[in-house]
């Protein structure tokens, strides 16, 4: 009976350390971060700054990986199928959830191949254009965009990203189709958007704000109820004349289906230190900005959100319009 009893033993130990039970000295190694857009945008501006704070907390090493390509559902796929061990996470924003309504098939099921870290910020975006752009204000932009719908292009991160879907959402409420032109991210797009290769998107603050403060590109409304601190002469889309034209990008982190609990409130807890330190706050109002709270920075937070965020967007299927392939 003792033989017996000592190899249940064991098995229970084995089982144990299996289950997950490393997961108490978890992390041992550095951390990757993937990026569903490319280098340079407005989601690898966030994942930057946020993966310095949690590295300092988590005395590991968050290394971001940008992982772009099909409105960030292929970096999303690869950390579906990575290994739930705390290794590898994704920071994506609401993409996540306009992609289960915008993408026929995807490679991963939305709602059942991810666990919950926390909410990280909720970014405003703005209506900008190339410096030479011929309207000079709001109104003026409708008018040209309407009378010349057939050569204006519009940058975005094709289907999936946040500028796809505050493009699809404008070009609904002008009541005008125009030309779009896809990209891995709006870093690439601010760059041809400088040079004057693409007349005009809907981007993040994260990215425009400093370009339009510096005159390098034109602004004519922020897409958010209020004006922003940062940008106090930028009036908003709405007091523009596009009632109830109220946009902004949530961002989350996930892990892999599976990761322990423990690991992922270990992530969280990193998480929360580092929106609440000073440096985060201060760049997140630079780039007009602020911090998800603690009580949102959780993994409860953030599932609530995607769950309430997926059949919000379902509207859009009437909207979705086909797209080439990003530049
Ligand atoms: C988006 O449009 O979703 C973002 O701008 C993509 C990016 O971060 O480049």
């Amino acid at each position: 009976m003792t033989f017996h009893k000592t190899l249940l033993g064991l098995a229970a130990c084995a089982i144990l350390a299996v289950s997950g039970a490393w997961a108490q000295s978890y992390p041992e190694r550095q951390i990757t971060m993937v990026v569903p857009f490319a280098a340079g945008g407005p989601t690898d501006t966030v994942a930057r700054l946020i993966a310095d704070g949690m590295s300092a907390d988590l005395g590991q090493q968050i290394v971001v990986e940008n992982v772009s390509g099909a409105g960030g559902t292929l970096g999303a796929g690869k950390v579906a199928s990575a290994e739930p061990d705390g290794y590898t996470l994704l920071l994506h924003h609401i993409g996540m959830a306009t992609s289960a309504t915008l993408h026929s098939k995807l490679p991963y099921d939305t709602l059942t191949a991810f666990d919950y870290v926390g909410l990280v910020t909720d970014v405003p975006m703005t209506i900008v254009a190339r410096k030479d752009f011929p309207p000079g204000d709001f109104s003026s932009l409708v008018s040209y965009l309407r009378a010349n719908a057939a050569t204006v292009t519009m940058a975005n991160a094709t289907v999936g990203g946040a500028s796809h879907l505050c493009g699809l959402l404008f070009m609904s409420a002008i009541e005008t189709q125009l030309k779009t032109i896809p990209y891995d991210g709006t870093g690439p797009a601010m760059i041809d958007l400088l040079a004057g290769k693409v007349d005009f998107m809907c981007d993040q603050t994260t990215n425009t704000t400093q370009h339009i403060k510096d005159g390098t590109i034109k602004a004519y409304a922020v897409t958010t109820p209020a004006r922003l601190a940062v940008l106090p002469d930028l009036p908003t889309a709405i007091e523009s004349g596009l009632a109830g034209f109220d946009v902004s990008v949530w961002h989350g982190i996930y892990t892999p289906k599976g990761t322990p609990a423990a690991v992922n409130e270990r992530l969280s807890a990193a998480l929360q230190r580092a929106l609440a330190s000073p440096e985060v706050i201060a760049r997140f109002a630079e780039l007009g900005t602020e911090p998800s709270s603690a009580a949102d920075a959780t993994p409860a937070a953030l599932k609530a959100r995607l769950e309430a965020e997926i059949p919000r967007w379902k509207t859009l299927q009437g909207l979705a319009l086909p797209q080439g392939s990003a530049k």
